[in-house]
């Protein structure tokens, strides 16, 4: 049986193991996969030990994915983009390869779960810190005709444009300063981990406007309530985790897990 985990700080709610075991009981691949509470300076330890006794891969949660991109021997193109790692893959010549499904998570949720499209489109995102920065590559593949950064601080948000300028156009802003008319807004921001709400105009949303919500939970955050109430049609991140997992597990083991089921799964147990 091959070893999987996944490991953070704090872990104890990670649902990564559930939706990993339902992967593997789908494809039949024959694989444990464990939790690992890690100190916030110990995740190279960890990890090295970790491949050294034998094990395939792991996932790493917050707040280790810089710490994993430094750990890996060789990077994917992006997880170099994103800068941060997100997915551990022991090679057959003995390195460990570090990749980022973050982003492709993110699309395919968006894509093949909502049915909602990128490409040709104009594209918002709220916020410029990690979780931008994993999903923009991915973002940028599917061909938008408009991609904007709008962060609280508008500086960070110029500086990641700046930063993904060899891989396509991006535009940047403070929240106070967004152009009108977006057809997807994507919310990567960390307001909704504390209840808030960005403050976005409501012209920044089109007619006919999707909003996505990279946090996940029982309810709606603010912002989907308030996207909601504007007549946009709203989505939570609960199919970007499973997206980011499906993806992972494709890394490891070659096969692509059915998403959808899965999704259901957890869907009905968070309410
Ligand atoms: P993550 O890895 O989840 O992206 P992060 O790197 O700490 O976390 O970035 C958090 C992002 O959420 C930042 O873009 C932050 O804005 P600032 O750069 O101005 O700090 C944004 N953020 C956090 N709380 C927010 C709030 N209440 N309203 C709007 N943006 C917020």
């Amino acid at each position: 049986t091959d070893q999987y985990a996944v490991v953070g700080n704090p872990i104890a709610h990670s649902l990564s193991p559930q939706i990993h075991g339902a992967f593997a009981a789908q494809t039949g691949e024959d694989i444990h996969y464990g939790k690992h509470l890690v100190e916030k300076d110990r995740f190279a330890d960890f990890a090295r030990e970790f491949f050294s006794g034998g094990g395939r891969g792991l996932n790493v949660t917050a707040p280790f994915k810089l710490d994993a991109c430094r750990f890996a021997d060789q990077l994917t193109e992006r997880a170099r983009a994103a800068g941060a790692v997100n997915t551990l893959a022991k090679q057959g010549d003995g390195s460990v390869l570090g990749d980022n499904t973050d982003g492709a998570g993110l699309v395919a949720d968006i894509r093949d779960n909502l049915g909602w499209e990128i490409r040709g489109n104009k594209i918002l995102l709220l916020g410029a810190g990690g979780a931008v920065r994993g999903a923009l590559l991915s973002i940028l593949q599917e061909g938008p005709q408009v991609i904007h950064i709008a962060n609280r601080t508008a500086q960070k948000a110029q500086q990641l444009a700046q930063d993904f300028s060899g891989y396509g156009r991006i535009t940047a802003s403070g929240l106070d300063a967004v152009p009108a008319g977006f057809d997807l807004v994507i919310n990567a921001s960390a307001a909704s981990l504390s209840g808030e709400l960005p403050p976005l105009s409501p012209r920044s949303l089109a007619q006919g406007c999707r909003t996505y919500d990279m946090v996940y939970g029982a309810e709606p955050t603010p912002f989907m309530r308030w996207a909601e109430q504007l007549g946009a049609e709203t989505a939570d991140g609960l199919g970007m985790l499973v997206g980011q997992a499906a993806e992972a597990f494709y890394l490891w083991r070659g096969v692509r897990p059915a998403v959808a089921p899965v999704l259901d799964m957890l869907r009905a147990e968070l309410r």
